[in-house]
């Protein structure tokens, strides 16, 4: 049985005591480390989190192909031109595979992206930064792509079957993009001076947005508790923020960087590093559509929707035509 945790809300979540029934029995197999799969029963709370989490990740997936797809035609080589589109082509494969997974609890394709484009759906709030240079794309790879692995690793285990599944791959794939990214850093940093301060401008840069990709404070998180008590979520989101700093602390000293934080500091108590806390007021500001580049987000997405409206349409049509022409003929 799992400790009671008590949500910032007020709200406690549930104790495996005060369960019964089917409630009981489905808590009992998440504490065993077992999986939740479609069919099985769930709470209503359980699926209505598995779908916000799952289709805000898969929204993530797909909004983020925006600030690296805009440098793939500026790419400086051919090779770094390859890996950008390999790289932008699977974010696109992981929105996919997410999509198929929310789908699995009943919720329409059509519906999750009407929800993105009303902007009534959230997305990573770090894809609503502009990529300046091509050393952000090197960032965004080193930083963001390293902060989405800390956080979808332990997802690997999560409870829900499909999603866990879809994570696997993902990771792996996430894993290469944090590679290049730090590749093309490397690179920056041998290169000339200019070169050089190109990096440490993109790290200056996309540094507290890395950070608040976590979430907010544990102290203000609203599902933290209950997406645990759930195995949903498996580290609060200060734990994975914590782990992020101290894994990128070393890489940022063998680039020859330095962090923007002047408190950065170790701290042998924790055994981590002491930083400061990003701007919790531009993480709001970001979430509820008013960051940098929001609007033009949004307005990209909903135009490729538009776009591919008569595609849809064919292939609707075309779908028709093979169901009619496959009906048995009466008789
Ligand atoms: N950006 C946008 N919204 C965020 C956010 C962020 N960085 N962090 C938190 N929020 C939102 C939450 O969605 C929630 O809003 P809602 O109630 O309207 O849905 C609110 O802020 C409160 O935050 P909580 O901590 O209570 O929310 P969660 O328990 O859901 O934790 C999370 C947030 C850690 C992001 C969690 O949802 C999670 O682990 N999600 C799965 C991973 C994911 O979505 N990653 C996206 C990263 S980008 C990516 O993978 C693309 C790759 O190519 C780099």
């Amino acid at each position: 049985m799992y400790a009671q945790i008590v949500e910032s809300t007020g709200k406690a979540v549930k104790t495996l005591n005060e369960m019964e029934g089917e409630e009981r029995v489905f808590q009992e197999r998440i504490n065993a480390g077992g999986k939740i799969e479609p069919k099985d029963w769930m709470p209503d709370g359980y699926r209505k989190t598995m779908v916000r989490q799952i289709s805000q990740h898969a929204h993530s997936e797909i909004v983020g192909q925006l600030p690296e797809g805009n440098w793939i035609t500026r790419a400086p080589t051919l090779e770094r031109k390859a890996i950008l589109l390999a790289k932008v082509q699977d974010e696109a494969g992981h929105g996919l595979y997410l999509y198929c997974a929310a789908e699995t609890l009943g919720i329409s394709r059509d519906q999750m992206f009407d929800q993105l484009h009303s902007g009534k759906a959230k997305y990573s709030s770090i894809f609503n930064y502009p990529t300046l240079t091509w050393a952000d794309i090197g960032a965004v790879g080193w930083l963001v792509d390293q902060a989405a692995i800390m956080n979808q690793v332990p997802l690997q285990r999560s409870s829900y079957g499909p999603y866990a599944r879809a994570m696997v791959r993902i990771c792996k794939e996430e894993s290469f993009h944090q590679r290049q990214g730090f590749d093309i850093m490397m690179k920056m940093c041998e290169g000339t001076a200019a070169q050089k301060r190109m990096a440490q401008d993109a790290l200056n840069r996309f540094w507290a947005p890395s950070l608040m990709m976590f979430g907010p404070p544990d102290a203000d998180s609203v599902h933290s508790a209950q997406s645990m008590a759930w195995k949903i979520k498996m580290n609060s989101n200060d734990e994975l923020r914590q782990k992020f700093v101290d894994a990128v602390v070393p890489q940022a000293e063998f680039l020859g960087l330095t962090i923007p934080d002047e408190n950065l500091a170790w701290n042998d108590k924790k055994g981590g590093y002491d930083f400061t806390d990003p701007d919790w007021q531009e993480f709001m500001a970001v979430i509820h559509g008013n960051g940098p580049c929001n609007r033009e987000r949004l307005a990209a997405r909903v135009k490729a929707w538009d776009d591919g409206a008569w595609v849809r349409d064919g292939l609707n049509t075309h779908a028709a035509k093979k169901r009619k022409a496959a009906k048995p003929v009466a008789g």
